[in-house]
């Protein structure tokens, strides 16, 4: 038997659907993942191969063409974190806010973690430009980068127990100094995002030297390693997945199953992660239909973290109804003119954003023909 105090709901009622919440959280929560797969897997792939690239080989130049792209996909997990970070606190306030406050000093170290990861990045992508080695910087960035991780796992996993956050609270006098230790979820969705990460990171390195301008001895380093790396990890990642199912207590595990946004999301995890998995394995066989296999490998892995994140956010759920906590059971006074402008802006900015994205590659291909 546990004991523990929720916080009192916010009585401001909620200006939309909770359903409308959830599908922006997840939506947004997706594209986040993408981004923090693609930074994690490929600071890891790039700055190994810079540390064993020798001058002028392919390892090194495809290092070197990785690293430039980072500082970019940096720009996006931030900006695709900070959306699903104010959805879940509406949704999930009186968790997610006290579990936040409980590792108080580790929360706010967020924001120096990226400052000085973000740094290096640049300092690594500046160095790559002239040709200079920079996996020293690549580590440092990486130890940093994953330790944000560490932090996000284990706020994502605190807030599911408030059983633990009062002990937690006073041993640590309020401070906010104290890891939680002892959840048996935290490690493999760690490790899920961290390690698995090097799956759809395999698979971007294999569009990268597909579709950007490269030396033929280039090219094809990034695609054959770059489809091998996938092939490993996915198998990993899955692993890692069906660890994260078997974590869960029995309630959970007996809700997924009965849950449809649980059950689809991991039928959809499952079929698109084999999926992302046997394109992988072509693309390495074969290079006559290689843009192609990659290519479905490239959507495979948007989908089945599509499916990952649907099976999460059920967990979720799931976790905190087990202590009492319904987030369906809001009041809800919809402002439909507030919420149409929100939609109207969103699906702009969206539209902005791939605009962006397709700019800076032809303006980038233009600089290099022009180099
Ligand atoms: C390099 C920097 C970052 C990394 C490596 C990172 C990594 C992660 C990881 C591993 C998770 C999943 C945790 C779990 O459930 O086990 C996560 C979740 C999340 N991250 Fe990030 N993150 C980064 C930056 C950010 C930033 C800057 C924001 C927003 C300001 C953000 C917002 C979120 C949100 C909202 C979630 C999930 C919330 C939910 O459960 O609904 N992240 N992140």
């Amino acid at each position: 038997m546990y004991l523990f105090f929720l916080p009192n709901v916010d009585p401001i009622p909620l200006p939309a659907p909770v359903w409308l919440f959830k599908v922006l959280h997840i939506v947004t929560l997706m594209l986040h993942f993408v981004a923090v797969q693609l930074i994690l897997g490929g600071l890891t792939i790039g700055t190994l191969w810079n540390f064993f690239g020798k001058e002028d080989s392919p390892m090194r130049e495809a290092s070197n063409s990785i690293v430039k792209k980072l500082p970019t996909v940096m720009t996006y997990v931030i900006n695709f974190g900070v959306p699903p970070l104010l959805f879940a606190q509406v949704l999930y306030g009186q968790a997610l806010y006290t579990s936040s406050v409980v590792i108080g000093a580790y929360w706010i170290a967020v924001i120096f973690l990226l400052i000085a990861g973000y740094y290096l990045l640049y300092r690594a992508a500046d160095r790559a430009n002239e040709n200079k080695s920079w996996w020293w910087l690549g580590i440092i960035s990486l130890i940093l980068l994953a330790y944000v991780a560490r932090i996000y796992s284990t706020n994502m996993t605190l807030m599911l127990r408030p059983e633990e956050w009062l002990s937690l609270y006073q041993q640590s006098s309020g401070a906010g100094t104290i890891m939680p230790k002892g959840d048996p979820t935290t490690l493999p969705r760690f490790l899920f995002m961290t390690v698995g990460s090097l799956g759809l990171a395999g698979i971007s390195t294999t569009l990268l030297g597909l579709f950007f301008n490269h030396t033929e001895k280039v090219k094809d380093y990034m695609v054959r390693v770059g489809a091998a790396l996938a092939t490993v990890f996915l198998v990993l990642q899955m692993l890692f997945g069906y660890w994260v199912y078997a974590a869960q207590p029995e309630i959970v595990k007996e809700g997924l199953m009965n849950s449809p946004v649980g059950f689809y999301g991991m039928i959809i995890w499952g079929i698109f992660s084999v999926a992302a998995l046997l394109t992988s394995v072509l693309t390495f066989v074969s290079r006559s239909a290689a843009k192609i296999t990659a290519s479905v490998a490239g959507l495979s892995g948007i989908l089945m973290t599509a499916g990952a994140v649907l099976a999460r956010d059920a967990i979720r759920d799931l976790s905190l109804l087990a202590k009492n906590f319904d987030v369906w059971n809001r009041n809800v006074v919809a402002n439909w003119s507030v919420v149409s402008i929100f939609l109207v802006l969103f699906v702009a900015a969206l539209i902005l954003i791939a605009f962006l994205l397709i700019a800076v590659n032809r303006s980038m291909k233009e600089v290099k023909q022009n180099a």
